[in-house]
């Protein structure tokens, strides 16, 4: 029998040593109660998770900010009071298991579509999925918004989370400023490499200077937007090695901007994988990165869906963890089912159903529904 060995040996991310490296990739859940608070529905979605065996479990997108939000069942903690239900959330996940849990927090950026606030980012390039343009952000604004990250960061800490991850992908406000496409900007924000990455620098220093190194930091870094004109892995994979050097504890490399679907239906960052050789579609990028990543981890993301790969991905260093999104969601229990020795691939078809009902509703996997109504009848 295949052996998973050094998928079920445990991996630290700083300090944190995680169970196996078996990562659930930061997933909208669309169940909050409404204005993002911890509810019910959330505390279920996450037990399930936590009770079949994944290492570490990154919590779907959360807000930094109201103006930075996308639904109002978005998970929320830019003020206190959402702190007792993400303090809930944490106890619940560390009671049932010993999971370790991250939380993701974002500012939605020039995709953002609030009724109530205009889009924001580091230049005014129109959005063509929202017909919307951003305003151009102050210096001053910029640095408000290092500050918001730093803070609810801090409040993740106060709440009993493992470590937090930066959502710098998929077009959202920190992808924005690392693109040559949506940032133009002549001032300290923008221009060069350097200045591209600096309100990262700046939110690392700022959080690591507060909470210390025993709350790792770590990062879901855009390396490729997938439009033209738009950041390319030469460039990002430069921003990768600064922000190691900063002292990021992970980075899991992820593309793709709302636009990227304009030109290309089946692109980053939900590949639809159709057959094996569409499979862990970030592995040519994470050869890339990792040798110039040093001591951060990488966490791989994309189409990974056979345990056999993963471990040869493993054993070979292209990456330190391997991290799953879809899969979980139609089997909760993979990494359990995985380590008792049916190592048959994940049961997900990456068809992307489950991407389209999280825009209406709850996310679930359409598909697997459909499967057993068929079964009943
Ligand atoms: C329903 C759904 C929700 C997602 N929500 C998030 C999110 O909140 N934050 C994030 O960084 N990526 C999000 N993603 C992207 C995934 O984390 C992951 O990068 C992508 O699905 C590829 O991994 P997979 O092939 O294992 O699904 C989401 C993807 C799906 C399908």
């Amino acid at each position: 029998m295949t052996e998973l060995k050094t998928l079920f040996t445990p991996q630290k991310i700083g300090s944190v040593e995680i169970k196996n490296r078996i990562v659930r990739s930061a997933t909208f859940e669309h169940r909050a109660e409404k204005y993002g608070y911890v509810g019910q529905k959330i505390l279920d979605f996450y037990s399930e998770l936590a009770l079949g065996g994944t290492g570490l479990i990154i919590t779907g997108f959360t807000a930094i900010d109201p103006s930075g939000t996308g639904s109002p069942y978005q998970l929320r903690l830019d003020n206190d009071s959402y702190i007792p239900g993400h303090k809930k959330l944490v106890y619940m996940v560390h009671n049932q298991s010993d999971a370790k849990l991250a939380i993701q927090i974002v500012h939605l950026g020039r995709q953002c579509e609030h009724p109530k606030y205009p889009p924001i980012a580091p230049s005014p390039i129109p959005e063509k999925t929202t017909g919307l343009t951003p305003k151009e952000l102050s210096v001053e604004e910029i640095y408000e918004l290092v500050k918001k990250f730093k803070e609810t960061s801090i409040r993740a800490y106060e709440c009993g989370y493992d470590m937090v991850q930066l959502h710098a992908s998929h077009g959202y406000l920190l992808s924005n400023f690392v693109s040559p496409y949506t940032n133009k900007r002549k001032d300290e924000f923008g221009g060069s490499i350097k200045n591209m990455a600096r309100i990262l620098v700046e939110i690392f220093h700022q959080t690591r200077d507060e909470l210390g190194k025993k709350f790792p930091i770590t990062i879901k870094l855009q390396t490729e937007d997938s439009v033209p004109g738009g950041l390319t892995l030469e460039t990002s994979s430069k921003i990768a090695e600064i922000l190691a050097e900063t002292g990021y504890e992970a980075i899991e490399p992820s593309g793709g901007i709302y636009e990227s679907q304009l030109t290309n239906s089946n692109t980053y960052p939900c590949k639809i994988v159709k057959s094996t050789e569409d499979e862990n579609y970030f592995l040519p990028t994470a050869k890339v990165i990792k040798p110039l990543i040093k001591k951060s981890k990488l966490i791989l993301v994309g189409g990974i869906k056979n345990p056999v790969s993963a471990e040869k991905i493993l054993i070979n260093k292209h990456a330190d963890f391997i991290s799953l999104c879809r899969p979980l969601i139609y089997e909760p229990d993979l990494p359990n089912r995985w380590k008792s020795g049916d190592i048959s691939p994940a049961k997900c078809i990456s068809c992307n159903s489950c991407l389209v009902q999280m825009r209406i509703g709850p996310v679930y996997c359409v598909t697997k529904q459909n499967l057993e109504k068929k079964k009943q009848n």
